[in-house]
């Protein structure tokens, strides 16, 4: 088991409930609340001994576990300053304690919610902390022991619903970042196709996936021509849920799947190339997605649209200076194929834009080196046609702590990707604003009036942010919450 998934709630004193260990929170003013109270009278003490010791400093991100006398164990928490509880304090503060249990074998614990915490995304958060903070990557370990993992988890007080859906949520969360973290021999586009075909085994879910023969005869001619490169069977995967109203617009996210990036003829250096393994993060956040509206099922309509491929060269793959033709008829030069993110969501775009009358199109891409450049490895650069679209993501982004910051997608850019000989190109101008040069390609094929927003996350879908809830390195599976929370599922 790579992470805890038996995350519950439970009501009454923790004492009945027989987990191996209790987490409770302290504030920095160190006073101790009843709750506390009684942790530390159980332990004999053992919590008022650290704090004369100074060993708590009640800090936010701050966990301390504390020996009682009996043997018996609890974690105690840091909560920041009285009166400013937010949901990402008791992220962090679960996702520590569930660090703390898998390395002192603890195998299940009662994490107590602050009384005065009446916010329902503080109780979202703790679930999703507990699950997020266990996540592990060991599945091509072969050697050493069986790793440890806690087996289950009881959260006491909030609110029951809230926290159901935060470990939903981090379920989603943690399936994307297995795919993610899988390498390109294993996670390739007929391995994130049958995760999808897996995820639309359930009722209201309807998954559809286009072989190379059949896109390429629909005309998705940029896709095809990433996908001329590689024997790897490439996919244009499509996940419907229809549970809303018939006349209800679906809301539509698109993820790029593009299962390894060697940059094609136009080849990347060697340096870091491994990393393009995880170039097909947005089609994580897609699945996450619908992994977790498969099991909260709101009665409402969405779509998600993932086209995977490998880039690779060879003597059939596509050539700078090739020119495609993508599903709305707009014709692409091609300067460098390494910029093949945009070519494939160009498809996906305007199949999305032909197929469907969408409320919103949303799309999620490792697109641009240049993003991290921008923002690192901290936020997630967004850029729209539809500011109130746009205000709403941001919301969700503060709600969340999933951080995003909007760039500019002006007229003077959009120019940029103009070409001479063909209606678009895939560079826009040398050296400068990349992400948004990727944006306003794919603002070509997206179709007027529809709400659109692209969501570069080059620089937040993996990398090191040292957060108690992701792992250093690894894929992070960001953006699923933020989107869960967008749609109001
Ligand atoms: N997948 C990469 C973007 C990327 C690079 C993500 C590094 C994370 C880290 C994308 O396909 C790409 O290669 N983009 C090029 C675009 C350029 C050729 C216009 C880039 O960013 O260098
Ligand atoms: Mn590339
Ligand atoms: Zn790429």
């Amino acid at each position: 088991m790579a992470h805890l998934s038996n995350v519950k709630y439970g009501s009454g004193d923790w004492r009945n409930n027989k987990t191996d260990a209790v987490a409770v929170g302290i504030y920095e003013d160190l006073k101790m609340s009843r709750q506390i109270q009684g942790v530390n009278r159980e332990l004999g003490r053992g919590i008022s001994n650290a704090l004369s010791a100074n060993l708590l400093k009640g800090k936010i991100g701050e966990v301390k576990i504390i020996i009682g006398k009996k043997g018996n164990l609890a974690f105690v928490f840091g909560l920041g300053k009285v009166g400013n509880l937010a949901p990402e304090t008791l992220r962090k503060a679960a996702a520590g304690v569930s660090k703390l249990c898998i390395s002192n074998s603890v195998s299940s614990v009662s994490f107590l919610i602050p009384k005065e915490a009446k916010d329902d995304y503080i109780s979202q958060a703790a679930a999703e902390g507990l699950v997020l903070g266990s996540y592990q990557f060991n599945e091509f370990k072969t050697t050493g022991e069986e790793p440890f993992n806690i087996k289950s988890a009881i959260i006491l007080g909030g609110n029951k619903k809230a926290i159901t859906k935060g470990a939903i949520i981090a379920e989603g969360v943690c399936l994307a970042r297995n795919l993610e973290n899988r390498p390109g021999n294993v996670s390739t586009p007929s391995h994130l196709a049958d995760h999808a075909r897996k995820i639309g085994k359930t009722p209201d879910m309807k998954v559809t996936v286009f072989e190379r023969e059949k896109f390429t005869k629909m005309g998705m001619g940029a896709l095809a021509g990433v996908a001329s490169g590689t024997d790897e069977p490439p996919k244009f995967i499509i996940m419907e849920h229809m549970a809303g109203p018939k006349n209800q617009k679906p809301k539509i996210l698109v993820g790029k799947g593009l299962t390894f990036d060697s940059g094609g003829i136009s080849i990347k250096p060697a340096s870091k190339m491994d990393e393009m393994k995880y170039d097909m993060c947005g089609a994580g956040v897609v699945i996450g997605v619908m992994k977790i509206i498969s099991i909260l099922k709101p009665k409402m309509n969405i779509v998600g649209i993932v086209p995977s491929t490998e880039n690779m060269s060879g003597d059939k793959a596509y050539r700078p200076g090739d020119i495609l033709t993508a599903y709305n008829g707009k014709t692409i030069e091609v300067l460098n194929t390494d910029a093949e993110g945009r070519l494939i969501l160009a498809d996906a775009l305007s199949y999305a834009s032909e197929h469907y009358d969408p409320e919103f199109i949303l799309d999620f891409a490792t697109l641009t080196g240049a993003v991290v450049v921008a923002l690192g490895h901290v936020a997630t650069g967004i850029m729209g046609t539809d500011d109130s679209l746009i205000e709403k993501i941001k919301f969700s982004s503060a709600i969340t702590g999933e951080k995003v910051w909007e760039f500019p997608l002006w007229e003077e850019y959009l120019d940029q990707v103009k070409s001479t000989i063909a209606d678009v190109k895939n560079l826009g101008a040398p050296g400068q604003a990349g992400s948004i040069a990727g944006g306003a390609f794919l603002h070509s094929f997206v179709r007027e009036n529809i709400p659109w927003c692209h969501f570069d996350i080059a620089g937040s879908a993996w990398g090191n942010k040292n957060l108690p809830y992701q792992n250093k390195g690894l894929a992070t599976g960001e953006m699923i919450r933020l989107v869960v929370d967008l749609l109001e599922i």
